[in-house]
């Protein structure tokens, strides 16, 4: 047994086990991925498994070109999605993603509570202030990530002063007396400031005695403010241990800062698992799912994050940091950008290591291909040094990796005391 609170598990719904060559095995169900029974199947096999949460992910545009090989970002709407999912399950939660840059508060605040009354207080949101997709939107050139920030804070003020701008408490239904209810109870906001003007109040009430959690992505030094003074759960991105103890210490100090408890801000790294029954099948499976795949996609994050092109250099050529242009380019993700950086200057790797690493060949999240029961040792490992509160799982490979984490991994990770599976990770106390 062990000393370190309970881990907060969740699960990526981006079918992150379709990514790669995933998607061509026979039983990969790639034809439903827009059907709800797909995700209904996924939702209950999660909450079977204890899993605190499910983390669906969202882009506002399509890479028609990436469509040769992958979904490209096709995707439903995640928050309809989830709300089709609070009638099929009962008691995990249901995170889902809203970019502060793209949308009006007032929808979100709408949206968002609308969710947490369908699923009965289950409801989370991903905060996100986007990379791409400004161009469906009329805001082009695209805002640089600290002015996305900026508005991103503005808008989470509307958001809660918009959620409690009609308390649940405000509604009586004293049928005797007639009175539905104290109209007084129920008032505007009045915002007016530089990105918006919204007169309030909101016309849903609160749904009672359990607010609505916030998750943040995005690394960067305006990224870990805005998650140290709002968030409960930071989705973070950290291809090893050291970064994600990095960046937790930092955010705990950051909130104490802000005048919150450390722990009330949970960092989850991505986790992608590769897992069989063996770890040479899990190698293989991982080899296999990105055999042949994107060369040229590599060479472009390199290029997009570091405005490097690799692309005519030898393998073995070693990058330094002086190789590298301006650190203060405007790049979609400064958080990805950082982190190959960091690299850099660390490893000083070869052409064909970058090439290779989480940080090019995947999103910068923590990787591990193997067995279940070394993954638990892994996670241990990790949570025992403090750098991690738990995690989003991103399965890779095949749909047996999912039932392996879920089957295998949890109910291990519970033995060994790390994880309470009592779908308790996001229930928190009414705050608005
Ligand atoms: C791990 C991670 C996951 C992200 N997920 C999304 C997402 O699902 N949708 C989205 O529009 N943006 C997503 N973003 C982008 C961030 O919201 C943010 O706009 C971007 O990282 C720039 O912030 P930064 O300067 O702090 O890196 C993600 C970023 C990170 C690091």
């Amino acid at each position: 047994m062990t000393t370190t609170p309970p881990l907060c598990v969740g699960l990526s719904l981006a079918v992150t086990w379709l990514t790669g060559n995933g998607w061509r095995r026979p039983d990969s169900r790639v034809e439903d991925i827009f059907s709800s029974d797909f995700y209904i199947d996924i939702a209950r096999r999660a909450e079977a498994a204890g899993v605190d949460f499910l983390f669906r992910p969202d882009s506002l545009f399509l890479d028609p070109g990436a469509l040769s090989k992958s979904p490209g970002f096709s995707s439903l709407d995640p928050t309809l999605l989830l709300a089709t999912l609070a009638r099929e399950t009962q008691r995990i939660g249901l995170v889902t993603t809203a970019s502060t840059s793209f949308y009006p508060p007032y929808i979100i605040a709408r949206q968002l509570q609308s969710l947490h009354w369908l699923s009965n207080g289950r409801a989370g949101w991903n905060i996100v202030t986007s990379m791409d997709g400004s161009g469906n939107f009329g805001s082009e050139p695209f805002p640089s990530s600290a002015q996305r920030y900026a508005q991103a804070a503005e808008f989470i003020d509307v958001v809660q002063a918009l959620w409690s701008s009609y308390p649940a408490e405000a509604l009586v239904y004293d049928r005797g007396n007639g009175l539905y209810g104290h109209a007084d109870r129920v008032r505007p906001i009045r915002h007016r400031s530089a990105h918006f003007t919204v007169e309030g109040p909101l016309n849903l009430p609160a749904f009672p005695g359990r607010r609505i959690p916030l998750f943040q992505a995005g690394a960067s030094h305006e990224g870990r403010d805005f998650a140290a003074r709002v968030a409960d759960g930071v989705f973070a991105a950290t291809p090893d241990m050291t970064a994600a103890i990095e960046l937790r210490q930092d955010i705990r100090k950051r909130a104490a800062r802000h005048g919150r408890d450390p722990d009330a801000v949970r960092v989850l790294p991505g986790l992608s698992l590769y897992l069989a029954d063996s770890e040479a099948e899990a190698r293989d499976m991982f080899a296999e799912t990105h055999r042949g795949l994107g060369e040229a996609r590599r060479y472009r994050v390199i290029a997009d994050n570091l405005g490097l092109d690799v692309s005519s250099m030898p393998e073995g050529e070693k990058i330094t940091l002086e190789m590298l242009p301006d650190e203060d380019r405007n790049v979609r993700s400064r958080t990805h950008a950082a982190l190959l950086r960091r690299l850099i200057a660390r490893d000083a790797p070869t052409v064909g290591d970058l090439l290779s690493r989480p940080e090019v060949a995947g999103s910068a999240h923590w990787l591990f291909v193997g067995r279940p029961a070394d993954a638990v040792r892994e996670i241990e490992r990790w949570a025992h040094v403090g750098a991690i509160d738990g995690f989003i799982a991103l399965p890779g490979g095949s749909d047996r990796s999912v039932a392996l984490l879920l089957g295998e991994l949890l109910p291990n990770l519970q033995l060994s005391g790390l994880f309470r599976s009592n779908l308790s990770g996001l229930s928190t106390e009414q705050r608005v």
